[in-house]
């Protein structure tokens, strides 16, 4: 594939240009010049940080270490037991020098990092019964041996700055001790963090001072790496810069095997994708023993993501040749994301010799195709739905890169089918999830069964209740083989009906063949729901050699009845295709957005926290003295970001400084009234933990909400029962900003907290006086 062959060197050429010191290993030498042999394919192990944070002890370790042996997980190539931040007690002047009297290791400078005696006691490992001077501190020495001894291996953390990011000490200025220390300890991994101050003067009086340019970031790193290659063990060099100025990818290949490429991951659906689009863009830099490291798995973290999300996340850095590093506690793992991380096909794509890191396809409306060469001939392909509705994503074996051949056999990686094309693959792929395939360029694949893919396409999203549709559902036989008896069909759900227009083609269906049926869909007459979202399934049957065969595929129509015309409505939310539908006294909206107090719109988002929402208001409807009140009938999710209230606002369409008040119930049962005194973008949130005028916690269920204005203060109430309500606060808010005698637009207004992933939140009897 001409495109992925040129990436090496474009890799090469951006590494020579950046860092002069390549060029004298010139154009043949892989584009690593660290040259310590380590990590030829990306590091595989686990590291505390996603599920623990600073709350760690040695027990932690010694139990993953077993677990990584009895799940499996070490046979399948996870290795390394990583310790991050907060492991540290402190900086010891005289330990140093005591060590080397009382060992006779040849210790060369003092102030020795030390590990925490709490949470990694002296072990008595000679088992002497007492601990030995040369055993003090050893918490970490013996944890390494326990893990060695398992045919693992130890990481450790510590920072580039004076400080670690939890304030402890960093190695700024003590590259040497300390790359002497890990080695002595044993250590085979050190990630090296950003925190910290980057001048300081050291204990021992030296001034060391690295600038905040690209230049300066990389001396930081470069500097370790050196005291790194001084020790006699190999040690991989994780470099966590995690911010964008450093630019550690332009300069990484150079001094670690592996640079950070974004902030840091969270366990979230969007933090998953934002670090995937930010490190696909810088395939590349990578290769082997020098590797993007889009930050640590959130598989099985808190049960954040759903299984099909795991599969996505996991998909995604194996083709991306990411370091996969385990962050869930594996005591508590459930078994289908053990499962996700045990999937060895998945990993021998991530662990390819070739070491070639996936590149884009093609990608447009959150529908991505990745491929990436193996190397063994074969290409890995990811269709990739990174939207909340499924979608057929198609591309074909030579966009993939393949080499050109009669027939291709696709593995499916999480199916474990094996199917056979002749040169189209297509595949409806659901809301955040990947198909990921392994492909074969194999002219005698035609005895598998063929690669069919069922396509659904419906001429409206949206129709009023009682409204018609039609929906084509069109099968495609992309093998090599004739399929019998084909045919298609659309089921609905109840209140939907469904009746057959028309079918062309005939039901034996020839290689590169496709039949289309043509349904016409009505949607149930108006209840008491304003807005139905109905997924309609297609399915397409076929019988070949090997048997009967079904795939299916879903296409999404919502029926919609709107709001009375006299109510205008307000969508500031970045994708705005919100919903808005009312029945009686009944209004929902179905709506996705970041959200208001203070949203950001994910991490790795850098600009202003701008209020995203959707509202049905009254132009004008709060005077200076008036009362709004409703119902939240249904909340759009459980999540802490979704939120549905009453908004009092100066203008509720333009969405500029926010000039009101927003209260709201929160998906995660948390009542809160946020403003902003300071002229923002966005409303500034009222700490939740203050109990003044937010954060209480209130039912699950319905909620209603009283909000009152008198000139420029706002009061705010809940109540659970409808009857007795709870004051927020214990006085109103006063806004200077607000002119106490000017009218101001109210409404409801939801936001479902994730920018392009709407929620429906149900509103009853609004009413304002
Ligand atoms: C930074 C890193 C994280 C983690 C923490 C520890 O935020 O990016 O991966 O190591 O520090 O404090």
């Amino acid at each position: 594939m001409p495109e992925l062959a040129t990436h090496r060197t474009r890799g090469l050429l951006a590494a020579v240009l950046i860092a002069p010191v390549l060029a004298t290993v010139g154009a043949t030498a892989p584009a690593q010049a660290l040259d310590n042999g380590l990590a030829l394919t990306p590091p595989m192990g686990f590291n505390d940080w996603n599920s623990f944070g600073c709350d760690i002890d040695a027990q932690d370790f010694y139990d993953m270490a077993d677990l990584f042996v009895e799940t499996g997980l070490r046979d399948v190539g996870y290795e390394y037991i990583n310790i991050d931040d907060c492991w540290m007690e402190g900086r010891d002047a005289a330990r140093g020098t005591t060590e080397r009297a009382t060992s006779g290791r040849s210790m060369t400078a003092p102030y020795r990092l030390l590990p925490d005696r709490t949470y990694f006691p002296d072990v008595d490992e000679d088992g002497s019964g007492a601990i030995e001077a040369d055993e003090e501190y050893n918490g970490i020495k013996a944890l390494t041996d326990y893990v060695h001894e398992r045919g693992l291996k130890l990481g450790i953390y510590s920072s580039a700055g004076t400080t670690t990011c939890q304030g402890l000490a960093g190695s700024l200025g003590y590259e040497e001790i300390d790359a002497q220390t890990f080695a002595e300890w044993g250590i085979d991994y050190l990630k090296l963090d950003t925190c910290g101050s980057h001048s300081t003067t050291t204990m021992d009086g030296r001034t060391v001072s690295y600038p905040d340019t690209v230049e300066g970031y990389e001396a930081r790193w470069s500097t370790m790496r050196d005291a790194l290659l001084e020790q006699d063990r190999p040690i991989v060099f994780s470099i966590c810069d995690f911010t964008t100025a450093g630019q550690s990818w332009t300069w990484g290949a150079d001094v670690g095997n592996l640079w950070r490429t974004t902030t840091d991951i969270s366990a979230s659906w969007s933090s998953v994708v934002s670090n995937f689009k930010q490190t696909i863009v810088l395939s590349e830099y990578a290769g082997p023993g020098a590797w993007n490291d889009p930050d640590m798995l959130e598989v099985g973290v808190d049960g954040a993501l759903t299984p099909r999300e795991n599969r996505s996340h996991f998909s995604l850095w194996a083709m991306m040749a990411a370091p996969l590093i385990i962050g869930a506690d594996l005591r508590e793992i459930d078994p289908d994301s053990l499962s996700v991380l045990l999937n060895d096909e998945v990993i021998a794509v991530d662990q390819d010799p070739l070491g070639e890191p996936a590149t884009v396809v093609s990608q447009g409306n959150g529908r991505w195709v990745l491929s990436r060469p193996l190397a063994n001939g074969d290409v890995a392909v990811a269709l990739f739905n990174e939207t909340g509705t499924a979608s057929s994503i198609s591309t074909t074996a030579l966009a993939t890169g393949a080499e050109s051949a009669s027939a291709y056999r696709l593995r499916d990686l999480w199916s474990g089918a094996t199917t056979h094309t002749s040169g189209r693959i297509s595949a409806s792929v659901p809301a955040h999830g990947t198909v990921m395939y392994r492909l074969t360029s194999d002219g005698g694949a035609a005895s598998e069964d063929a690669l069919v893919s069922v396509d659904a396409t419906a001429s409206a999203q949206t129709i009023p209740h009682g409204g018609l549709v039609d929906v084509s559902v069109t099968v495609t036989n992309d093998g090599r083989t004739a399929l019998q008896q084909t045919s298609v069909d659309l089921a609905v759900p109840s209140g939907w009906h469904r009746e057959l227009r028309s079918i062309s083609g005939k039901s034996t269906l020839a290689s590169g063949a496709s039949r289309t049926a043509v349904f016409r869909v009505t949607a149930p007459a108006v209840g008491d729901d304003p807005i139905e979202a109905a997924d309609l399934e297609a399915v397409a049957s076929w019988r070949q050699r090997t048997g009967s065969r079904s795939v299916s595929s879903s296409v999404r129509v919502t029926a919609l009845t709107v709001v009375d015309g006299s109510w205008p409505t307000a969508d500031t939310t970045a994708d705005g295709d919100a919903l808005f539908g009312q029945v009686g006294d009944i209004l929902a909206i179905a709506s996705a957005g970041a959200g208001v107090s203070n949203p950001t719109r994910g991490p790795g988002f850098t600009g202003a926290a701008t209020d995203e929402y959707a509202a049905i208001y009254a132009a004008g409807g709060a005077s200076s003295t008036s009362t709004a009140e409703v119902t939240v009938s249904q909340r759009g999710s459980t999540a802490s970001g979704d939120r549905a209230g009453i908004m009092m606002r100066n203008d509720m369409a333009g969405n500029g400084q926010p000039v009101g008040v927003a209260l709201y119930v929160s998906g995660s049962n948390s009542v809160a009234l946020v403003y902003a005194t300071d002229g923002g973008t966005a409303y500034t949130s009222i700490y939740p933990t203050s109990g003044f005028f937010g954060g209480t916690t209130v039912p699950a269920g319905e909620i209603t909400l009283r909000l009152m204005r008198s000139g420029s203060t706002y009061t705010a109430y809940w109540s659970s029962d409808g009857t007795t309500f709870n004051q927020l606060g214990t006085r109103g808010i006063t806004l200077p900003d607000v002119a106490a005698t000017t009218p101001q637009d109210v409404g409801v207004f939801h936001a479902s907290g994730t920018p392009g992933e709407a929620t429906e939140a149900q509103f009853q009897g609004f009413s304002t006086s």
